[in-house]
């Protein structure tokens, strides 16, 4: 059984580390890893390959940033001769970045089998670019790892037949219970001068913002920071910024509250910081679910979520994109205690394992 594994951007590599993890403790190690060279920065790749302890990829295709229909293209011409000259039996793609799709369309064309993971998740929205990514992916996937119930309702519901659907659990939160001790040790806060007189971390907030939809505008994207900015005038707001977002920092200039803005961080850094966060404004999918995880109150600046079980079980809450319900829902959370959190199921830290228990019976 030879697997080809396939990542791409930032998430991939935190949702792909758990799964090699996996091979490795299997001892099987007829397999290959593919970068498409997506995310091609050192904060946005490098830190992440080595603070994830993977290993150097066995092939690199360097496509890096361009339109959807560039990147994507790039990377199925850079994939198809490798994926002919190996033979791999399973190709295995993550999450929904334009990676995932132009991999599984390369695959698909060439018969080998395909393996999603995070597979099943819809917002409905087919604005969004990872939407289109995600039904593509599904309808050619012959092996199919989801998250949670409401994916398998998902995919049912579209036609896939059930015994392709294999409920697993959730890659990314694998790698979070194998790196929060780490994360912890470290002296992320102490760095950010987030440490109070006591020795223990003050009150602060964190905000990513990186969806087109939020950032390529420049009114929406100030609205939102203008209520940002809300919550920085009651305690620092850390603002690690995504390299689509910078441009549009730089021409913000309303801040009356302690907004600290920085590069992206390192897995870990950023890992320490949500951990100790009082809450977590993103529009990010992956933070959802790691601040539910976290215990820590999240509100999603978006229109609509793929991964309603963070807000059903977790402590995540779409407040959309609206400045005055934004400030409304931040007043309401920050001065409460938190209400709610249980235990997502199968979130567990095995995810990985079940995912390789099942790949390798495919037939
Ligand atoms: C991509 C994914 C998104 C995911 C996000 C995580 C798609 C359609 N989008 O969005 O689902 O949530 O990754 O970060 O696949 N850039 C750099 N350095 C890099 C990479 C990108 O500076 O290493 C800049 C470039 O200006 C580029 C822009 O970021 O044009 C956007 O990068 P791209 O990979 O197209 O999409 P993301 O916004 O990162």
């Amino acid at each position: 059984m030879r697997l080809c594994l396939v990542a791409g951007a930032r998430p991939n590599f935190v949702k792909i580390a758990p799964i090699i993890h996996a091979l490795r403790a299997r001892q099987h190690d007829d397999w290959f890893l593919v970068h498409t060279g997506q995310h091609y920065d050192a904060k946005l790749s490098d830190t992440f390959f080595s603070e994830l302890n993977m290993p150097v990829p066995d092939e690199s295709l360097g496509v890096g940033s361009g339109t959807h229909a560039e990147q994507t293209a790039k990377v199925m011409l850079g994939l198809e001769p490798i994926l002919a000259r190996r033979q791999p039996d399973v190709i295995v793609v993550v999450g929904d970045v334009n990676s995932t799709l132009a991999a599984v369309l390369v695959a698909s064309k060439l018969g080998i089998r395909i393996a999603h993971v995070e597979a099943g998740l819809r917002s409905g929205d087919r604005s969004m670019p990872e939407e289109i990514n995600r039904l593509v992916a599904d309808v050619l996937s012959d092996v199919l790892f989801t998250t949670s119930e409401d994916a398998d309702e998902n995919l049912l519901r579209e036609g896939i037949p059930r015994e392709r659907i294999h409920l697993v659990g959730n890659v990314m939160v694998d790698s979070l219970l194998q790196h929060l001790d780490a994360a912890r040790r470290r002296d992320t806060l102490q760095r950010l001068n987030l440490i109070g007189s006591n020795g223990q971390p003050i009150r602060y907030a964190v905000v990513t913002l990186h969806r087109p939809s939020n950032v390529d505008a420049a009114d929406t994207f100030h609205g939102l920071m203008t209520a940002i900015d809300h919550v920085a005038q009651q305690m620092p707001v850390i603002f690690p910024v995504h390299p689509r977002t910078a441009a549009r920092i730089a021409s913000w200039e309303g801040a009356k509250g302690d907004v600290r803005t920085m590069e992206s961080l390192p897995y870990l850094d950023f890992l320490a910081l949500n951990a100790s966060a009082s809450a977590i404004f993103t529009d990010s999918g992956g933070l959802q679910e790691e601040a539910s995880v976290l215990g820590v109150p999240c509100f999603t600046l978006r229109e609509n979520t793929e991964r309603p079980v963070t807000i059903s079980k977790g402590t995540n809450e779409l407040v959309g994109t609206n400045p005055t319900s934004i400030i409304a829902a931040a007043d309401r959370v920050l001065n409460q205690p938190l209400g709610k959190n249980t235990e997502i199921p199968l979130w567990d830290g095995r995810a990985a394992e079940r995912i390789v228990d099942v790949l390798l019976t495919v037939r």
